[in-house]
């Protein structure tokens, strides 16, 4: 058994499918945003505010590291979305176990976004003026790095069924 890492964009759907996939497969998960904050005593856009953005890349690397040289497996890893972007986060997730790249669609995340009321804990997107075109932007300059995930889910393939699939090829393959 191994390690599954869900990336993607801010609004995706990582935490959500991380615990839905944790209660149903009754493997432990952890969300890298909600440790490094336990870890810091402060929110996310906090570090960011304080620390810079550079700070929290290198807590979110180091994290990685400790994850995936020390934490039992099996284990569902919900990333932050930059998380694959910096230092060979990328490299070191698809050598560790299995990526999986949930592709939401800009519209999808948009909808999630005007959903939640926390928005304020994504510090890239607080106080942007035009959310479809910041959230573009970000993926188009992030989705050649999301692209080297192992498996690919679209907005409407993102299921306990298509994730069956993928379980059972992580867990006896890797
Ligand atoms: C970030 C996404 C956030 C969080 C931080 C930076 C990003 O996580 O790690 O605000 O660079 O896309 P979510 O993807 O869970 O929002």
């Amino acid at each position: 058994m191994n390690i599954i890492f869900l990336i993607g964009m801010p609004f995706a759907g990582k935490t959500y499918w991380a615990k839905k996939l944790s209660e149903n497969y009754r493997v432990p998960y952890v969300d890298m945003d909600d440790m490094i904050e336990k870890a810091q005593g402060k929110t996310v856009s906090e570090i960011f505010e304080t620390d810079g953005e550079a700070n929290f890349r290198l807590l979110e690397h180091q994290l990685l590291a400790t994850i995936i040289d020390s934490y039992q497996r099996p284990l569902i890893v919900s990333c932050g979305g930059g998380t694959p972007v910096f230092y060979d986060n990328m490299q070191l997730m698809n050598n560790a176990g299995c990526t999986v790249f949930l592709d939401a669609g800009i519209a999808t995340l948009v909808d999630h976004f005007e959903q939640k009321e926390d928005t304020n804990e994504r510090p890239l997107l607080a106080s942007v003026s035009d959310i479809h075109g910041e959230l573009q932007l970000l993926f188009e300059k992030r989705k050649n790095i999301y692209k080297q995930a192992h498996y690919i889910l679209h907005s409407e393939q993102i299921s306990i069924t298509n994730f069956d699939k993928i379980f059972s090829l992580c867990i006896s393959s890797r």
